[in-house]
């Protein structure tokens, strides 16, 4: 179960500081959404913003979720920035398959996001091939809306997909995740979630780290199975 506070919701005053925070908080990852205002409708930080991140939260893996119409042009410039793990987008069509490779070729994890009204059979091909299916449950752009419970059986799929062809890529949530909202998402077989507002906007978020873990573990089926002998 990974914790990943979404820096879209920390304090843009002082970002370094907010990186750090996440970082005692004890979650084990940061997610930073990019945004391009053309691939989504806002616009959030760039290369340059991670970088000078990077070095205030050092223990962290920096998961960094493009929502950009060229990522192509972004990949290097990322990982020179820091980024542990790089996600495009399946809505980007034929050019998803040299996408992943590029990734993996630079060494990095490589990730795969989809969008709530994408069908969730356009990530089938990709599934051998990547190390995080990212299930969006919001539609991208915006931090602090509200959770679509229509994307639930998406994960339910990719989870069965995952169990009966051994993969071992991780499933993470990303939009409107709260403590009632992750214990739906564990259920659905989640093992990773991102939070903005949930997590950076209170006052103890390493108190809000631990309890959101903790719902995470109560809730995960493969445990209540185990219960169960
Ligand atoms: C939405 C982003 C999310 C966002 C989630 O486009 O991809 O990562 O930060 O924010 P909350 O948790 O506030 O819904
Ligand atoms: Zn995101």
């Amino acid at each position: 179960m990974i914790i990943a506070p979404s820096l879209l919701a920390s304090d843009f005053t002082r970002l370094g500081k907010e990186a750090e925070r996440a970082q005692r908080a004890g979650a084990e990852w940061l997610h930073l959404d990019i945004m391009d205002g053309q691939f989504v409708p806002n616009i959030s930080f760039g290369p340059a913003v991670v970088a000078a991140v990077r070095p205030c939260a050092k223990k962290l893996f920096f998961d960094v979720h493009l929502m950009c119409g060229k990522p192509e042009i972004l990949l290097e410039p990322f990982v020179q920035a820091g980024a542990d793990e790089l996600i495009v987008h399946v809505e980007l069509g034929e050019r998803v398959a040299p996408l992943l490779w590029k990734i993996r070729a630079l060494g990095k994890k490589v990730g795969l996001a989809i969008n709530p009204p994408t069908s969730i059979a356009e990530v089938q091909p990709f599934l051998d091939k990547i190390d995080l299916l990212l299930v969006m449950t919001v539609n991208p752009g915006f931090g602090g809306q509200e959770f679509i419970h229509e994307c639930l059986p998406k994960i339910q799929q990719a989870d069965a997909w995952r169990r009966e062809r051994k993969f071992n890529f991780h499933i993470s949530v990303d939009g409107g995740i709260n403590n009632q909202t992750v214990a739906e998402c564990a259920r659905a077989g989640a093992d990773t979630f991102v939070a903005g507002t949930a997590l950076f906007r209170r006052r103890n978020m390493g108190a809000a780290v631990n309890k959101m873990r903790q719902i995470a573990r109560d809730n995960d089926p493969t445990l209540a199975d185990l219960k169960l002998k």
